[in-house]
């Protein structure tokens, strides 16, 4: 019987720890999906049945978001994952982009531009083994939905320093998510990159003091990424053994191993 009351005690302070830790940070942390989160928390993706969560996010527009988005959920659908793409930008491009496609599609494009998405997700992600999010152009309460959603974030830089430091909102909101979310991942990868100049030593410094490390594998400017978007295909299916594809072939590797 003591047992049991001082159990029932431990969980109650559990919760009341959660609830003051939601408040303070604005993050819903066990509220939905509780259980499966909970064990997700505990044993990362390893727990089987349960999809692997990226979101591609920056507050800045034009950094590739949607490019990343739907060339890595191609990646992923191609090497016969079941793959799953969010779009959460109220621009709705990753739905222009598969609207825009004459063949069958890879995967399912859903829309939910909505600071519901972590309560929506688990719903919508029974069968897929990835979902992707395709983030806002903004540090919303519809970005920390895709943060709380997330088991890794992916952040998309230009290769500048202006770049890195624009990402600055978005890290916060990572920061502040991860002091309850012991198991969320992030990640910066380099889009746009130009031929075969290096990485600036400038980006190199910008990004050293943030709380995440760079992907080595990046992705470099080529016309191939829009000509192919205007046709709502992916450039592994527009040009499957050209350089592009290789890239992204490489990111998404990385990524599942990060
Ligand atoms: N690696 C790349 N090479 C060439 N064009 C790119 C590349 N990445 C993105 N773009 C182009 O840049 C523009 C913005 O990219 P987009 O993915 O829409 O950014 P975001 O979703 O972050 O706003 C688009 O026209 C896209 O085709
Ligand atoms: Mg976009």
């Amino acid at each position: 019987m003591l047992l049991v009351c001082a159990l029932m005690r431990a969980i109650l302070h559990l919760q009341i720890v959660v609830s003051f830790a939601e408040r303070l940070t604005g993050f819903q942390l066990l509220s939905t999906g509780r259980s499966s989160r909970f064990r997700r928390l505990k044993e990362g993706f390893a727990f089987q049945g349960l999809p692997m969560i990226i979101a591609i996010l920056n507050q800045k527009g034009g950094v590739g978001k949607t490019t990343l988005s739907v060339n890595l959920a191609a990646a992923l659908a191609l090497s016969g994952k079941r793959t799953l793409l969010v779009d959460a930008d109220p621009q709705a491009s990753a739905l222009d982009w598969q609207a825009a496609r004459k063949g069958e599609s890879l995967f399912p494009v859903v829309g939910i531009a909505k600071p519901t998405l972590h309560k929506d997700i688990p719903g919508l992600a029974g069968g897929y083994e990835h979902v992707v999010i395709d983030g806002p152009p903004r540090a919303n309460d519809l970005a920390k939905s895709a943060i709380m959603a997330a088991d890794l974030i992916v952040v998309p830089v230009q290769p500048s320093p202006y770049d890195v430091w624009a990402a600055e909102e978005i890290i916060k909101l990572y920061q502040e998510a991860s002091l309850f979310k012991e198991h969320l991942k992030a990640v910066f990868a380099i889009n746009r990159k130009i031929g075969n100049t290096a990485i600036g030593r400038d980006v190199g410094a910008a990004l050293k003091s943030y709380p995440f490390p760079l992907a080595v594998s990046f992705i470099s400017q080529r016309v191939v990424f829009a000509e192919s978007a205007a046709s709502g295909l992916s450039v592994l299916e527009a040009e499957p053994k050209g350089p592009a594809a290789k890239e992204i072939r490489s990111l998404m590797q990385e990524l599942l191993e990060f």
